[in-house]
């Protein structure tokens, strides 16, 4: 792949603060990463609804839903997985900048790929929100059946069955999953936007 070389960057007129103020609350994203069927969809959408509900410019990117498009070259080797992420920190980074509280809802296994993306934010923009839930959980729950057909050898490098996930050191949030409701689950991110003084 070679690399595009004579480009500038140009400035933009209306800046992320200038939005901010319109919109009257911050920005950020809400990095969900957790186990497949640990909850990250279902929080990161009921989340979303919520915020959409009082007004507050929100967005979710999902990622079953952007490897059908954006991503859809991608597949789950551990390369694939990287530049999966990469991306998605960049169009995170760009909702971020258009003023909208962004949640994330990618598995996202590997620390460095999750740290690479937090470097492009400012300190208060990236929270790392944890789901954290059992393995032995995930795949009773198993809602795509996807555990059943990788412990029959049907997908390989499949997520916490042959392929790793590491778990985050230090996340902004640790959602248990396992022991919350979901509506419990919303109401703790709510707490953490608000003490934050992002909404
Ligand atoms: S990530 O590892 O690159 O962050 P991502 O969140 O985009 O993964 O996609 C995970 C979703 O793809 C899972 O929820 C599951 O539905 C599906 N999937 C298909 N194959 C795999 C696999 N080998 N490992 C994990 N998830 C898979």
């Amino acid at each position: 792949m070679s690399k595009a070389t004579n480009i500038t960057w140009h400035a933009a007129t209306v800046s992320k603060i200038d939005r901010r103020v319109q919109n009257g609350h911050g920005s950020c994203v809400l990095w969900f990463t957790g186990l497949s069927g640990s909850g990250k969809s279902t929080i990161a959408n009921s989340v979303s609804s919520e915020l959409y509900r009082l007004g507050i410019n929100e967005y979710v990117l999902d990622g079953d839903n952007v490897r059908h498009g954006l991503n859809r070259d991608l597949g789950f080797s551990d390369h694939d997985r990287t530049e999966n992420i990469r991306r998605i920190g960049e169009v995170a980074k760009l909702f971020v900048d258009s003023g909208a509280v962004v949640t994330t809802a990618f598995i996202s296994p590997f620390h460095s790929d999750r740290e690479q993306v937090r470097d492009l934010f400012e300190k208060e923009e990236f929270i790392e929100v944890y789901v954290e839930c059992s393995l032995d959980e995930c795949e009773r729950r198993d809602p795509k059946q996807l555990y059943l057909k990788a412990r029959r050898g049907e997908i390989k490098d499949f997520t916490g069955i042959n392929s790793p996930y590491e778990a985050p050191e230090h996340p902004e949030i640790i959602i248990r999953s396992d022991l919350l409701t979901v509506e419990e689950a919303v109401k703790q991110i709510f707490g953490y936007l608000q003490e934050k003084n992002i909404i």
